[in-house]
């Protein structure tokens, strides 16, 4: 497989480069970026061209597989055109800035017969795959309620935030979203993806409440919220927070029949099962990532493996799609005070 990777930012420089050059069944074919110096640097450290525009990069023949890290906004027509020119697409999430713009990508992406997957994350990290294996073990019986929670203190230092220009994740325009798009959209598919139950209903507030840029606040959220009813009935809430500063909180507390899975709930675990009789199973957090043989965030392999093996998406088009639903559920419950159904949900 040789990849070709769009946007050069963040992203592209500490997950997707190093893990793509790591990965044994990929080559780099090359990297672009509308500023051409952050394109040039990653292809002096992981090789491949560093192309001049998007179209030269579809034309190149032997690039089979693009990787789409530019800012929300361009998600969609970049992973358009990429499927279009019969490449391959991992899709950095949120897939898409609205539920429209998923639906055509996932459409493209169906009508392709091309492997398109979004990289959510969360779902490859060590203690949620545990997780997950529990929960589908039976030994704990069925889900009965979540709590969930992502908070840290912005994307400004991540991304290199210059105070004075304007900054895509803070533009309603560049990001659609504010702390909803960027960490709400993870937890979202990782409360499906647990549950193994669409999101039916959502109740959220958003507030914006001490991040400034240019002396103003923030023109987007940067707490939100969130309320959820399931598929089957069950309720659980979603918390996110750009202005958590300090410390970073992932926590994530499956309630279930005969017992509790807690996430992340302290500095110093991974992971807690503890069973209805009190037992407590406790997994460090070195042990549980070291029993994976973890030390990359799993997302970039996984699309590897699929595109070399042929093999079913992990997270498909249609999964991105749902966790932009629910984000846009959240959003447009924020605006018009009321809880929202999700289309086609019952
Ligand atoms: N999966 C995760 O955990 C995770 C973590 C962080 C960011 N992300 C996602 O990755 C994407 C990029 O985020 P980032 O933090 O790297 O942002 P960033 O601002 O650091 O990087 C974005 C890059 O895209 C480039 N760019 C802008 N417009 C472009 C265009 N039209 N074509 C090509 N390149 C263009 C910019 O010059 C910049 O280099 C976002 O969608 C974000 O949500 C995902």
């Amino acid at each position: 497989m040789k990849i070709g990777i769009v946007g050069c930012g963040a992203i592209a420089k500490n997950r997707q480069a190093p893990e793509f050059f790591a990965n044994p069944d990929c080559e780099i074919g090359g990297f672009y970026d509308v500023d051409p110096a952050r394109s040039a640097a990653l292809a002096a450290q992981y090789g491949g061209e560093a192309f001049a525009s998007l179209g030269a990069m579809l034309a190149d023949a032997g690039i089979d597989s693009v990787s789409i890290c530019s800012a929300n906004r361009f998600h969609c027509e970049q992973t358009l055109a990429a499927l279009a020119a019969g490449k391959n697409v991992l899709c950095e999430k949120p897939m898409a800035m609205t539920e429209e713009e998923g639906e055509k990508m996932a459409a493209a992406a169906k009508a392709s017969g091309k492997k398109m997957m979004v990289a959510q994350s969360q779902r490859y990290d060590p203690a949620h795959m545990r997780a997950k294996e529990i929960l589908e073990s039976g030994a704990l019986g069925r889900v009965v309620s979540f709590r969930t929670e992502f908070g840290h203190s912005g994307p400004e230092a991540w991304a290199g935030y210059k105070e004075g220009k304007l900054f895509w994740y803070f533009d309603p325009a560049g990001a659609g979203y504010g702390a909803l798009g960027d960490i709400g959209v993870h937890k979202a598919d990782l409360v499906r993806w647990l549950t193994g139950e669409e999101v039916a209903e959502v109740s959220a507030f958003t507030a914006t409440t001490d991040k400034k840029a240019c002396g103003r606040p923030i023109p987007v959220e940067d707490n939100a919220a969130v309320c959820l009813r399931m598929a089957n009935g069950i309720v659980g809430t979603m918390q996110l927070s750009w202005t958590q500063y300090g410390r970073d909180a992932n926590s994530t507390v499956i309630c279930c029949e005969k017992g509790q899975i807690r996430l992340y709930c302290r500095s110093d675990e991974a992971m807690e099962v503890i069973h209805a009789d009190g037992r407590c199973e406790v997994f460090p957090i070195k042990e549980i990532w070291d029993s994976y043989g973890r030390h990359n965030s799993g997302i970039i392999d996984a699309f590897v493996a699929c595109v070399v093996h042929d093999t079913p998406v992990p997270v498909t088009a249609e999964d991105g799609l749902a966790a932009v639903r629910v984000i846009e559920a959240c959003k447009r419950s924020s605006q018009e005070n009321r809880a929202v159904r999700l289309k086609g949900v019952k």
